[in-house]
């Protein structure tokens, strides 16, 4: 496939900023078509639209430069941020780096470590602050001042406490110049998972659902195989590669069977998460058969199984008709190790398949009770789970939203009609009263993937 063809065949992009929705490389002006073939330029010929491309690049474009290679780290650098780097010396780039996996060098060591001229004196181009720490590897700062940069040109500050400006700070004390801030909301949107992560230690949460245009997930009989087309489906599989976890509610395992993971060539699966308070998740369903290959997390809780297990066998219940207590009593015991066995038995099974059961206390709202969310999320947060990739359906969207949990929303609209009130929409709950308190979206994104729009935004203040 040339260039050109691969570019018409990307989706559509309606905004003036860097979209972070389209992860494929995007490409706006003739300009950022030779941008986007600097790294691979393999012949002469490429060599010299290079140098032409490069004499009418500003910081800026060098910096769209870092962030298109940034994103080549998708899906493999959680917990660590995606990170780009572009060396230019005399007005050309003479080197350029990623961060490619997570325990791998960062982008600054891998693109100065693989200069294949002398960087000394050259201007380096960072989507973010290089780290002055030892962690998995050494610091970047060191080779910075070690390969004698001249310049270096920062995206965004690191708001790792054991970076947080420091790493500028010692760049500038050893002489280096550093100029901050360039396309910075581009550069923090890129890493908006890393910053949440750090600066809440909750895991980014984002919504995506698919709607007909009527605003339906599901028919009346809850067929949803599909709301949208071939196209959208497969950027949500690049969603599902790029979030480190994915998360459903009960009702949406027993309605579609799905399976969770990531279809994309090359792709990441996700850590799977069930709300299942009552552990009802069928033992032949896709997601148990499939629990040795994909990490697997059920939320559930203990005495909310043991009930319904003790309410779903009404033979073993106790006979209210049932005039002596003895007999009474002798039968309601052995409702409950009836239910018991029958709870244990489902851990059992549930766990020899690798699955991880997470006890999740309840917190009221209304007349009902519902596992913590927030609990849940603190709880996946301590197991390094950054992210989380929420696929509904509407009950568990409607407890993240209320409960504050949500920072993006990727809503998929069919153009498709199906009506009908019974129809589950993908949010549902008490919903609020007034038009005037409604939650509101900032950052909007839109993008058309075939025939079906994305809207993208997040959510403020969350
Ligand atoms: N088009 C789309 O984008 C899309 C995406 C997903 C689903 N769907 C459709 O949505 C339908 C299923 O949606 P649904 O709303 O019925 O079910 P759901 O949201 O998938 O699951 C709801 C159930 O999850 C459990 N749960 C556990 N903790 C919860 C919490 N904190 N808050 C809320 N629920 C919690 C509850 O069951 P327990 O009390 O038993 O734990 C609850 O009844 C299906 O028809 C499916 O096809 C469509």
């Amino acid at each position: 496939m040339t260039t050109e063809n691969h570019i018409q065949q990307l989706p559509q992009t309606h905004t003036n900023t860097e979209n972070h929705i389209q992860q494929l490389p995007q490409t706006h002006t003739n300009t950022e078509n030779l941008i986007q073939q600097l790294p691979q330029a393999h012949t002469a010929a490429e060599s010299h639209i290079q140098q032409t491309a490069q004499n009418h690049m500003t910081p800026q474009d060098y910096m769209r430069l870092a962030l298109q290679l940034a994103r080549k780290g998708e899906g493999r650098t959680s917990p660590n941020p995606m990170v780009g780097c572009v060396v230019v010396k005399d007005g050309k780039v003479i080197s350029t780096g990623y961060h490619e996996f997570y325990g791998g060098f960062h982008a600054e060591r891998n693109a100065l470590l693989r200069c294949p001229a002398d960087p000394a004196g050259a201007d380096l181009y960072v989507n973010l602050e290089p780290c002055c720490h030892q962690g998995k590897t050494p610091p970047c700062t060191d080779i910075i001042i070690e390969k004698k940069i001249r310049r270096v040109y920062v995206g965004c500050l690191d708001s790792n406490p054991k970076v947080a400006g420091k790493g500028i700070q010692i760049l500038r004390s050893h002489g280096i110049s550093v100029e901050t801030g360039i396309l910075e909301e581009e550069c923090r949107t890129l890493n908006e998972v890393f910053f949440h992560f750090m600066e809440h230690r909750m895991p980014f949460l984002a919504m995506k659902y698919a709607m007909t245009l009527d605003g339906k997930i599901a028919s009346e009989t809850g067929d949803s195989k599909w709301v949208t087309g071939e196209e959208s489906r497969a950027y949500v599989q690049r969603l599902r590669n790029r979030y480190r976890g994915i998360m459903a509610g009960i009702g949406t395992v027993l309605a579609d069977d799905p399976l969770l993971s990531c279809r994309m060539e090359g792709g990441r699966n996700p850590v799977r998460i069930i709300c299942d308070s009552r552990l009802r998740i069928p033992l032949d369903s896709q997601i148990v058969k499939t629990a040795p290959y994909q990490e697997t997390i059920l939320a559930y809780h203990r005495q909310e199984a043991l009930d319904w297990r003790r309410q779903s066998n009404p033979t073993a219940s106790p006979d209210a008709s049932l005039t002596d207590t003895a007999l009474a009593s002798e039968s309601q015991c052995s409702t409950e190790k009836a239910s018991l066995a029958s709870f244990h038995a489902a851990q059992k099974a549930l766990a020899a398949q690798g699955i991880t059961l997470l006890e999740v206390p309840l917190q009221r709202q209304g007349d009902s009770a519902q596992l913590d969310l927030r609990f849940l999320l603190q709880a996946l947060a301590e197991r390094h789970i950054d992210s989380i990739l929420l696929e509904g359906g509407g009950i568990l969207n409607a407890s993240a939203l209320t409960s504050h949990l949500v920072q993006r929303v990727y809503a998929f609209i069919a153009p498709k009609l199906i009506a009908g009130s019974a129809a589950k929409s993908p949010i549902e709950g008490a919903g609020i009263p007034k038009m005037s308190d409604a939650l509101k979206l900032g950052q909007i994104e839109t993008s058309v993937f075939g025939k079906d729009f994305c809207i993208s935004g997040r959510l403020c203040d969350n």
